[in-house]
């Protein structure tokens, strides 16, 4: 049995970390990463044990987490949307009650993200957010970290975001705000991301000396973009605006037209799974320009950057 934590360190949301603390975790994750390319175990976490809960599927996230859970010489245990019945089996306090005695660290996959707070209050042990109706701070996490080794700094780096203004983009304008990117986010009307100003956002964005822009127009948005970054038009649990989405979002899908307005050499950012032939064409994701596997990739190396973090922080 894992003894009690007598205080602990979540990542529900992006704002949980401070611009110091990212810079500790992309610290630990460069380490991970580079020790794993030697060949170098970093058994940091060695005997310890995780919870993974999903209200939804998951390729990426899951494969990442287990594994680098592994990787850091412990374990981690799956639990599927049917399994735990989190708030219908069982209530979300109970699981949070019942996991503690068990796991030393919990990753969540919740439809809402008040499901995630409320496992996160009654759970005694850190709590990551690994996607929630309103972010998925660890994909914004890896994909900073990925324009870091892609452009040398994130601080600065002009990044354009078409599309829905959804989890991924409000992660992306928490944690951009922290590293200084300057931000471009691109929506139709009525889809522009909306936000808590209470996240500091301002203030991370003055002392950053990053930027944050939201517009309509694609081709304007991507002028001067040094990346574009876009992300599926429905997400999942919006299935039934599928349709109504297409139409919404049909000027905003980052094809040869709209990459070709951007200067030479532009990155293309996708988080995955894509909806190739909807927000985003073959021909770019199979591109050249297109880091999207790669963001994939430091998924596995950040996350074990996070968790090692966490566990760190919490008694
Ligand atoms: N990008 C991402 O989170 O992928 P999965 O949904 O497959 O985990
Ligand atoms: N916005 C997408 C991200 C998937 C990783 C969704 O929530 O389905």
């Amino acid at each position: 049995m894992s003894p009690i934590r007598k205080h602990k360190r979540d990542f529900r949301r992006s704002s949980d970390l401070s611009a110091d603390d990212v810079a500790a975790v992309f610290e630990l994750t460069a380490q991970f990463k580079s020790a794993l390319s030697r060949g170098e175990p970093t058994p940091v976490l060695k005997g310890k044990s995780l919870a993974m809960i999903f209200e939804k599927p998951s390729l990426r996230t899951r494969s990442t987490f287990d594994l680098g859970m592994v990787q850091l010489g412990g374990h981690a245990v799956y639990f599927s949307p049917q399994e735990i019945g989190l708030g219908q089996r069982e209530s979300v306090r109970d699981v949070g009650k019942n996991l503690e005695r068990w796991f030393d660290l919990g990753v969540a996959r919740t439809n809402r993200q008040s499901t995630l707070d409320e496992l996160a209050d009654n759970c005694a042990i850190p709590i990551v957010n690994a996607l929630s109706d309103e972010e998925h701070p660890c994909q914004a996490m890896a994909d900073i970290f990925t324009l870091q080794e892609q452009l040398g700094s994130a601080a600065g780096c002009r990044v354009t975001y078409i599309g829905d203004g959804n989890n991924i983009c409000r992660s992306l304008i928490v944690l951009g705000a922290k590293v200084g990117l300057r931000l471009t986010v691109c929506s139709p009307k009525g889809y522009e991301p909306e936000f808590a100003s209470s996240n500091g956002i301002e203030e991370d964005l003055k002392r950053s000396k990053g930027s944050l822009r939201i517009c309509n127009d694609p081709s304007e948005a991507v002028k001067d973009a040094q990346a574009i970054y876009t992300d599926v038009w429905t997400s999942m649990g919006q299935e039934d605006e599928a349709e109504l989405r297409r139409k919404v979002f049909r000027d905003y899908q980052v094809n040869a037209a709209l990459v070709a307005k951007a200067p030479q050499g532009v990155l293309v950012m996708h988080d995955l799974p894509a909806h190739r032939g909807e927000e985003i064409t073959d021909e770019i994701l199979d591109g050249e320009s297109c880091i999207a596997y790669d963001q994939a990739e430091n998924r596995l190396h950040v996350q074990k950057g996070i968790l090692a973090f966490l566990d760190k922080e919490s008694g």
